[in-house]
């Protein structure tokens, strides 16, 4: 019903509809449809109230609600339930506590702001109120512990699809799953698993994609390395930059994960390797490490050498300088 309420007022942008009107067209109380309202202004919506003329939805900031991105949302499993708040610690935090309390498979959680977002190799992350995208979706797939890097590659390759998409510029991933753009970082995924032995019980893919940000919104130490679509996009002479509606990228995001995931989640070996292949192809297309000189630590130890291509399950190939070729299945790399 907070939803009727909501596409009234989206009807009548910028119009005052009275509280009479909205009760009587849906059907239920003046005193509902006050708290609908509030529900929906604590969600985000700025919804200006007069006693006298009623309830007027103006253009703010875009709202990414579970509403706003689940509405026709044709995903059969990812993003099917979608949990969104204004401010959590971590998405990923938040997903692994409601994976361990027995979330379906694909619920995504999405929020506005992180107070301590999570980087791969225990750093931060950092995760401005508004600016970004900051989502982990949960996932409970068939494969093995060790081939769950092909998940990463295919998170990777999700973000890069819906930049195109939305962007209309052709992003670079450099391995394992770093999206670029003009050599910038725009989005880090950091992959947190629980498994035993042989299965995997859950899978969080946490996702951080610098949307909107301007140059400031950025902590001073990370301004070299970090970009986002918003400066990365417009060139050197689009003043002011563009920006991106944050909504269509998750909505892109999880369309194209949700193919990408139906398909390798079989239990059909032939059907997997054939995918898992596609995946790797894929991947490459848009790799900007194979063929780089590459410098990777690997259990304290540093690999130089060439990056010459990734494995079926996503282990970088190293031809290294000492004549040795080593495969990395995680850690850092710089080209
Ligand atoms: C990296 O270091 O490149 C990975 C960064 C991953 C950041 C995302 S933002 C959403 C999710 N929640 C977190 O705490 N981290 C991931």
């Amino acid at each position: 019903m907070k939803y009727k309420v909501l596409n009234k007022l989206k009807a009548n942008m910028g119009l005052y509809v009275s509280g009479e009107a909205l009760s009587e067209q849906l059907g239920v109380s003046r005193t509902a449809v006050w708290k609908y309202i509030n529900e929906l202004k604590s969600q985000g919506y700025i919804i200006e109230s007069s006693s006298k003329k009623g309830y007027s939805l103006s253009e703010g900031p875009e709202v990414i609600s579970a509403y706003e991105i689940g509405h026709g949302l044709e995903t059969q499993v990812v993003g099917k339930d979608i949990k969104y708040f204004n401010e959590l610690d971590s998405t990923n935090t938040y997903a692994k506590l409601i994976a361990a309390e027995g979330c379906a498979d694909g619920t995504a959680v999405i929020a506005e702001a992180q107070t301590a977002g999570k980087g791969r190799l225990g750093r931060g992350w950092s995760s401005a109120h508004k600016k970004g995208i900051w989502m982990s979706i949960v996932l409970r797939p068939l494969i093995a512990p060790e081939e769950i890097q092909i998940m990463t590659l295919a998170a990777s390759i999700a973000v890069a699809k819906a930049i195109e998409q939305e962007c209309h510029v052709r992003p670079g991933i450099k391995w394992p799953n770093d999206v670029l753009l003009e050599s910038k970082k725009v989005c880090g995924i950091l992959t947190e698993m629980n498994c035993e032995i042989e299965r995997i019980n859950f899978l969080v893919l946490g996702i951080g994609i610098n949307v909107n940000h301007d140059m400031e919104d950025f902590p001073e130490a990370l301004r070299e390395i970090a970009g986002s679509l918003k400066e990365c996009c417009g060139g050197e002479v689009a003043e002011p930059k563009k920006e991106f509606s944050r909504k269509n990228i998750i909505r892109c995001i999880l369309a194209e994960l949700d193919v990408i995931y139906r398909r390798l989640n079989t239990e059909n070996e032939e059907a997997y390797a054939d995918e898992a292949k596609q995946i790797v192809d894929e991947w490459k297309k848009y790799s900007v490490t194979i063929g780089r000189r590459v410098k990777a630590a690997m259990k304290g130890q540093e690999l130089v050498g060439v990056a010459t291509d990734i494995t079926r399950d996503g282990r970088l190939i190293i031809a290294c300088e000492d004549g040795s070729i080593r495969e990395v299945m995680s850690g850092e790399v710089s080209v």
